[in-house]
């Protein structure tokens, strides 16, 4: 699945740009505030109908402007289809094939978009919240059901926490079982997830790091070894004093072992960046195996605090596999080496392209 046309308006310093790229690698290159990253927003907006630098998507829209859209075509093996998306403030529309469609689960179906930017270590270093998405996301393309589990977990969740803040406990019984059976179900499917990323994620980490293997270890947000049903009602006292549900999947998170030890607490800030990348790669390689034909990787400022060579292995990974790549860099030369027959590089300059 490849995005074959682009088409930007009003979208930071892009009045109006439009582009046909390459199915597998295109580099966009440009000096500081030409639009790169601006233009990677356009494509993430288009998959995710949300920015990946800020939660205030009205921050896209140009200065002065009332709105800004976004339109793309998309192509896959059996079909394609074009998609868009307008944002005025405080109002999203969103088409997909021809049909305005409410929820943005569809979009982030038909078209996976995956960010990696130099902020992309947060995923390592910062909040649990983060972790668990970059889970979610990957079940949610996996697993056709996860979704609507997903939606009932967080429904019964809000209800048992008011029931808590409440004190209604004699109302209390059939909501903690069917928290707890939607939570297991969540935690197993993640934990299903994260087994058939681990030799991905090998596979991705070989290319940067020569120590053993790494182990992807989660937490289900719970002792796993009592059921969650049981926990939830062993813990009935402090979740009425603190008001709401303290285990469950809402609080799983993972992390990343070598040599049994947390990564966080070791490597260097390099390494960590290599590994987060490697991670998020070894997301995408996986949709790619799973579904024929993965979306697409944006990858914002790729020679940022990575060595010569370690940038070398990166773009030397791009080649390889069918995912459609986007890569900004300010300077040519860092992506010279890379550059083959399938690469397409396009020269931004005041949020314009041109093919160079
Ligand atoms: N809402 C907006 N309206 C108009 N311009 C904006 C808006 N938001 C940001 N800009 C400007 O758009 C320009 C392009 O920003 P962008 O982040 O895309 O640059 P870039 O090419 O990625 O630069 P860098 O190499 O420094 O990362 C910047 O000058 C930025 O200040
Ligand atoms: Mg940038």
């Amino acid at each position: 699945m490849s995005l074959v046309r682009i088409e930007a308006s009003d979208l930071r310093n892009i009045e109006s740009a439009s582009f046909t790229p390459s199915l597998r690698l295109n580099f966009l290159v440009g000096p500081n505030a030409s639009g790169k990253t601006s233009l990677l927003e356009a494509i993430y907006l288009l998959g995710r109908a949300r920015s990946f630098r800020t939660p205030q998507v009205n921050q896209l829209i140009r200065f002065g402007q009332p709105a800004l859209t976004v339109m793309g075509k998309i192509e896959g093996d059996e079909r394609s289809f074009p998609i868009g998306i307008r944002v005025a403030r405080g109002q999203r529309e969103i088409h997909l094939a021809g049909r305005t469609v409410q929820s943005s689960a569809e979009l982030i179906r038909a078209f996976p978009v995956l960010i990696i930017q130099p902020a992309s270590v947060t995923l390592l270093e910062g909040a649990p919240k983060q972790r668990r998405q970059f889970l979610d996301f990957g079940v949610f393309h996996e697993d056709p059901g996860y979704l609507d589990h997903w939606r009932r977990y967080v429904k019964v969740l809000s209800q048992r926490n008011i029931l808590l803040r409440e004190n209604r406990l004699r109302e209390l019984p059939p909501w903690t079982h069917e928290l707890a059976r939607y939570g297991t179900i969540i935690a197993n499917a993640r934990q299903r997830y994260a087994e058939s990323l681990e030799p991905f994620f090998w596979a991705m980490g070989k290319h940067f790091f020569s120590k053993a293997p790494f182990e992807i270890r989660l937490h289900a947000g719970w002792d796993t070894t009592k059921s969650l049903e049981s926990i939830l009602q062993q813990e009935i006292a402090t979740d009425v004093r603190q008001g709401y549900t303290q285990s469950g999947p809402h609080k799983g998170d993972f992390s990343v072992i070598l040599a049994d030890r947390p990564v966080k607490a070791y490597l260097s800030r390099g390494q960590m960046k290599l590994l987060v990348y490697a991670l998020l790669l070894a997301q995408s390689r996986l949709m790619e195996e799973r579904t024929g034909a993965a979306g697409c990787v944006l990858i914002d400022d790729v020679a940022s605090e990575l060595d010569d060579h370690n940038k070398q292995r990166l773009l030397a990974l791009l080649g390889e596999g069918q995912t459609q790549y986007f890569v900004t860099a300010t300077r040519r030369d860092i992506i010279e080496d890379s550059l083959d027959s399938d690469a397409a590089v396009f020269q931004v300059e005041h949020g314009q392209l041109t093919r160079a």
